[in-house]
């Protein structure tokens, strides 16, 4: 080790024996422990379920400082990315580092757009489904099949070949999420429009028919760009660590943003969204709000505030404060400023931020719980609000993916455990049990 290494001591009490451990600085944050030859050194593991004080990789994408709710994409701050910028512009940023210039932007835009048809073949895979399949079942089968159509041309140790698997990752996720919702609604797919917004593009394939003109109102498209910057990436959170325990066996990429999505509709991370829809749905009105503040302290009561709480927010979750801000005009706009279900998710988080129970462990609104209201204001389903979070989270999950294959250190990603199964015993033949 380097003379100025920095380093922390582990010694066991009993033996007296010591580990010297080098650090690993952060740019910001907090610095890590590399623990990565004590096993080596000292016969030991480390040991921490739901990876509370695990740092799993280095990465250079986004920073989340969490106790005073600060969330940076390559450095910007979230606030100023959504103030002024455009989904397909934090994309590029995301993917390579730096804000593009307007040729740059221009020609991503191009990019993007030359991917965004399906191959002709993969729409009669959605028959394959029944009618009202959730559309995130349905996101995961269409997406992981993919790699039929891409993977015996895709050389994953081909830079340019895994930017390419990217762009049509990020292209094709709209064109995949409207087919998904159109079979749910049993109406015929409609093909994207390249002279569109990525987001106008979206709304386009979704509520359009060929029936008659459909004009996608500024409003929508504005809300949606917001909402899709607000959640393209989240540092290692669960569904982005899946990407990377996937890819980090060389697992080609339509597979692993396949995982992500899996990994996503969980109703403690992206599911939550659609979940909070639910929850208000179910409270119905202010005068049960308390009833159901005591059901989520209740141990005994599986209920849980779903959009509250955070592993890594100790505050406001910057991008809540974001959302509910956009919640006032989206549904002003809309006609729609006196919506019940807003104004119950505002009487909701008072009382609870009010709360000594919530207070205490730090509970606060969380990316999810706003987010619903807007998609429903939209005319968007509260099944499809999970598959909004994919389509912009895949712009996070392939950055991550391109940055761990670009490192040429990467290693597949294989923890260990502390076992407290049977000690080794004899097979018993059948006639002695
Ligand atoms: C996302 O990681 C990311 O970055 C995720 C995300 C992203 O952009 O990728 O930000 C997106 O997933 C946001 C989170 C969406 N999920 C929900 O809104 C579901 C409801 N929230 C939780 O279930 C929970 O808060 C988590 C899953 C978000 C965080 O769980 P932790 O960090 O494991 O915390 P915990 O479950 O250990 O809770 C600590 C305490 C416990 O009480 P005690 O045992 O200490 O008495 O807080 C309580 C919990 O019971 N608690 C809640 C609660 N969340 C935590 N009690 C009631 N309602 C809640 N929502």
């Amino acid at each position: 080790m380097a003379d100025n290494q920095k380093t922390y001591t582990l010694t066991n009490d009993e033996t007296g024996v010591s580990v010297k451990l080098p650090v690993r600085e952060s740019i910001q944050g907090p610095p890590a422990i590399d623990v990565s030859a004590l096993y080596k050194e000292a016969g030991v593991f480390t040991y921490d379920p739901g990876f509370m004080s695990t740092a799993s990789c280095k990465s250079k994408i986004t920073f989340i400082q969490g106790e005073v709710g600060i969330l940076e994409y390559r450095g910007y701050p979230i606030e100023q990315l959504a103030a002024n910028g455009d989904f397909l512009e934090t994309a590029y940023l995301l993917l390579n580092g730096e804000l593009p210039n307007e040729g740059q932007l221009r020609d991503f835009n191009q990019l993007i757009n030359r991917h965004t048809m399906l191959n002709e073949t993969l729409t009669h895979f959605f028959d394959g489904f029944h009618y009202n399949a959730h559309p995130m079942a349905i996101m995961v089968g269409v997406v992981g099949s993919l790699s039929a159509f891409y993977h015996d041309s895709l050389d994953i140790n081909d830079p340019e070949l895994r930017r390419v698997a990217a762009h049509r990752l990020i292209a094709k996720m709209p064109t995949i999420a409207a087919a998904s919702y159109k079979h749910n609604v049993g109406e015929p797919f409609m093909y994207p429009r390249n002279e569109l917004s990525y987001c106008a593009n979206l709304l386009h394939m979704m509520f359009a028919t060929p029936c008659e003109e459909y004009e996608v109102d500024p409003v929508a498209e504005k809300a949606l760009n917001l909402l899709f910057i607000l959640h393209a990436d989240h540092e290692q959170n669960a569904s982005t660590s899946t990407v990377r325990l996937a890819g980090s066996s060389l697992a080609n990429p339509f597979a692993c943003i396949a995982a992500g999505i899996a990994s996503l509709w969980g109703p403690a991370h992206g599911g939550a969204n659609e979940a909070v829809l639910d929850m208000l749905s179910e409270i119905g009105d202010v005068s049960q709000i308390d009833k159901y503040i005591a059901k989520a302290k209740d141990k005994d009561d599986g209920f849980r505030l779903m959009g509250f709480g955070h592993r890594v927010y100790k505050k406001y979750d910057p991008r809540a404060g974001i959302i509910r801000e956009v919640c006032h005009e989206v549904l002003e706009k809309l006609a729609d400023a006196n919506n019940p279900m807003f104004e119950l998710a505002q009487r909701l988080e008072e009382i609870a931020l009010n709360d000594e129970y919530f207070i205490e462990r730090k509970l606060y609104p969380n990316v999810d719980f706003y987010s619903g209201i807007i998609y429903r204001a939209l005319g968007i389903p509260n099944n499809m609000f999970t598959v909004m979070f994919a389509i912009a989270r895949t712009v996070g999950w392939v950055a991550h993916w391109l940055e761990m294959m670009d490192d040429p250190r990467q290693k597949i990603g294989r923890p260990r455990q502390i076992y407290k199964g049977y000690a080794r015993r004899d097979y018993v033949p059948l006639s002695d049990r």
